[in-house]
């Protein structure tokens, strides 16, 4: 088994220009596969609100939210890097809150990053959670938390002001103490200029391939997650599809079972021969079956009486 990566690897990968592959997971099998595919690090994103809660956005989900499914995906991935993601709510409102929902990360789901989202905002926090000794991710570009302020799902960095914004927002959080930097839905172009400028390891998820790693949603790379696909995903699955038909042929099966009948069993099998011969002999063995037990109860009658 491979040795578990600390964030030291990853700061070696990114001078050696080794890339760093991360998915999110969000449950304990997942968690099993990722690892065993040999995932250089997870995220317990609070994206579990769309793709595992069925919410239309992040913004509803709760620490113990994050907590429950980060302690989920350590029990399948204990020699995986994981991330939990700080939830809406939870680091906004003083750096003392911030500091004390990212220890629960660590003490109560033994995670060994927090990520969260913002740049120059949300310094003061950064700077609070990394000085209690904890590894920071930072996220700007999109961020799902306040899609409401940017009115949407939106690309961001488009404009040069705004690449400019986001460019102050990195160098803030790395000045901060961050020790890895998320960059979501912004050009190839400043994802590469950011990437240079910082010596922390920077990674796209949607930013193009000029950077230190991708990452993708589960969800969306397996095929299950159905309301949306980001158009930069590339599907390596379609467990929907999969599932889907798993379970119509399940529920047929129960159906025919049920019945107990050769012709059903035939029809569902296809073996279109054999359905009218098993019909024949399913109300013969009826007919027969019912004439034998007229016969036994009358002689059974007749001795006892
Ligand atoms: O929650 C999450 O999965 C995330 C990604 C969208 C980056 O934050």
């Amino acid at each position: 088994m491979p040795k578990k990566k600390s964030i030291l690897d990853f700061f070696k990968m990114k001078k050696e220009g080794e890339k760093v592959a991360w998915v999110t997971a969000y449950d304990f099998p997942t968690a099993q596969f990722a690892e065993q595919a040999g995932m250089d690090m997870i995220l317990v994103g609070d994206s579990l609100g769309m793709v595992v809660k069925g919410y239309k956005g992040t913004v509803p989900v709760t620490m113990e939210d994050c907590i429950a499914h980060s302690q989920d995906v350590r029990r399948g991935a204990p020699n995986t890097y994981c991330i939990g993601d700080m939830p809406f709510g939870s680091y906004q409102v003083s750096d003392e809150k911030a500091v004390e929902n990212a220890v629960r990360f660590l003490k109560e789901a033994d995670m060994d990053a927090i990520k969260l989202e913002g740049g120059r905002r949300v310094a003061s926090q950064i700077k609070a959670i990394s000085d209690a000794g904890i590894v920071v991710f930072g996220h700007i570009g999109l961020t799902p938390q306040s899609s409401g302020q940017l009115g949407g799902f939106k690309a961001q960095g488009l404009t040069v002001e705004s690449a400019r914004d986001l460019i102050k927002d990195a160098i803030a959080i790395e000045e901060a103490g961050a020790l890895a930097l998320l960059l979501e839905a912004v050009p190839p172009e400043v994802t590469d200029f950011i990437a240079k400028k910082l010596k922390i390891p920077v990674y796209s998820i949607g930013a193009g391939l000029p950077c230190d790693g991708q990452l993708l949603i589960c969800g969306d790379m397996m095929g299950m997650f159905q309301a949306f696909t980001p158009k930069f995903v590339k599907k390596y699955a379609n467990i929907a599809e999969i599932e889907i038909n798993a379970f119509k042929e399940y529920i047929k099966d129960v159906k025919v079972l049920t019945l107990g009948c050769g012709a059903a069993i035939a029809t569902s099998k296809g073996w279109n021969t054999l359905i009218v011969p098993s019909l024949l002999i399913g109300v013969w063995g009826y007919i027969i079956g019912n004439y034998i037990g007229y016969f036994v109860g009358m002689m059974l009658q007749t001795i006892f009486q």
